[in-house]
């Protein structure tokens, strides 16, 4: 009897392992666990030996029913996950895997790289300011009293947070906030490029609340304008190519004397304005396109940031990331909040 039970365990152990699928195996149960089942009748027969060969054999083929129950749970388990077991399958090891879905770094990044490096060969090494800070460092060192109206030019986040000696704190509605920070290291010649996030308060088609700026700073002696022109050709040719043209026009910033705005020749027109037939050019309609803005260090904001005017002279710009791009790519978006709504359908085609 010993030897049926072992027979029987093993051949219901393989119909287990067999069973492709849970219906499958619910057959198996009920043939073998089943009222009639083959286990079952088995085990019914034990009671009806004699008591002496009871326990002995009554102890095998409870070991055996347990274990049984064990291996049906667990291919069940199995199979409810699988659905088909692939045991005896063949697999071909050395076929390739299938890759996983793949994304990149989002156009911002790969703008901000870009520029970086750009600015890194000709020795500015990038460096990162408080993007809340205080009032001081984005207006008042920047030649701006409390109350100056050119503060209105920046629609400002102010934080709600106890002021100190160096006033309220504000979320930097412009990178140049970095121009004191890094001059107060007291580390000269400075070159520097500061980038990071910017706030304002204005969201439209053409405005986020939230963008980044990149900004430049060169303070040694003798530092001219003559630097400034050629630090932007190098930028301007680096950037968008070899062909593009930079024009600097006079314009007014309270932290630079003389301040400039800078335009880039268009790449579409390549700086006409028109096009072969003689249309105003859809992208520039002048030739040129504004990048941002640039200057000479204000003496002010050199002796705020404790150089000394009549030593040292700087240049600084200071250009939204996202603009320049965009410029780059001669790319005109319907509406720029697109860039930070993350919608892969958008970001996938960069
Ligand atoms: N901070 C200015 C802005 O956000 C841009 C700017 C202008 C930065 C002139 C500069 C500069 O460094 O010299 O509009």
């Amino acid at each position: 009897m010993k030897d049926d039970i072992k027979t029987l365990e093993r051949e219901c152990a393989k119909a287990i392992q067999e069973a492709r699928t849970p219906a499958a195996l619910d057959e198996v149960e009920i043939a073998y666990f089943g009222r009639k089942g083959k286990l079952t009748t088995m085990l019914r027969k034990v009671r009806d030996l004699p008591e002496k060969d009871r326990p002995i054999i009554g102890n095998v083929a409870n070991k055996a029913k347990k274990e049984l129950e064990k291996r049906l749970s667990e291919r069940r388990a199995i199979l409810e996950v699988e659905g088909v077991s692939f045991d005896d399958e063949w697999v071909d090891v050395t076929e390739p895997g299938r890759r996983p879905p793949e994304g990149h770094l989002h156009l911002v990044t790969h703008a901000i790289r870009e520029i970086t490096s750009i600015f890194e060969k000709i020795g500015f090494t990038r460096v990162r300011y408080p993007e809340v800070d205080w009032d001081w460092y984005a207006f008042e060192a920047l030649n701006m009293p409390p109350d100056h109206p050119a503060r209105d030019e920046w629609e400002t986040f102010f934080i709600d947070a106890p002021s100190s000696k160096k006033g309220k704190m504000v979320l930097t509605p412009h990178t140049s906030n970095a121009q004191v920070r890094e001059m107060e290291r007291g580390e000269l010649p400075i070159r520097m490029i500061s980038l990071g996030k910017t706030y304002r308060r204005q969201s439209d088609v053409t405005h986020v609340p939230m963008f980044h700026q990149f900004e430049g700073l060169y303070v040694d002696k003798n530092v001219s304008i003559a630097h400034l022109r050629g630090v932007l050709d190098y930028f301007v040719k680096s950037f968008f190519g070899p062909d593009r043209m930079v024009r600097i026009r006079p314009f007014h910033f309270r932290f630079t004397e003389p301040s400039f705005e800078i335009d880039v020749s268009c790449g579409v027109c390549g700086g006409i304005g028109k096009t072969a037939e003689g249309e105003k050019c859809r992208v520039c309609k002048r030739g040129w396109m504004e990048l941002g803005g640039a200057g000479m260090v204000h003496p002010n904001v050199l002796k705020a940031g404790g150089v000394d005017p009549s030593v040292y002279s700087g240049l600084a710009f200071g250009w939204g990331v996202e603009r320049t791009y965009m410029m780059k790519e001669g790319m005109q978006l319907d509406d720029i909040r697109l860039l930070y709504k993350n919608d892969v359908r958008f970001l996938k085609q960069f």
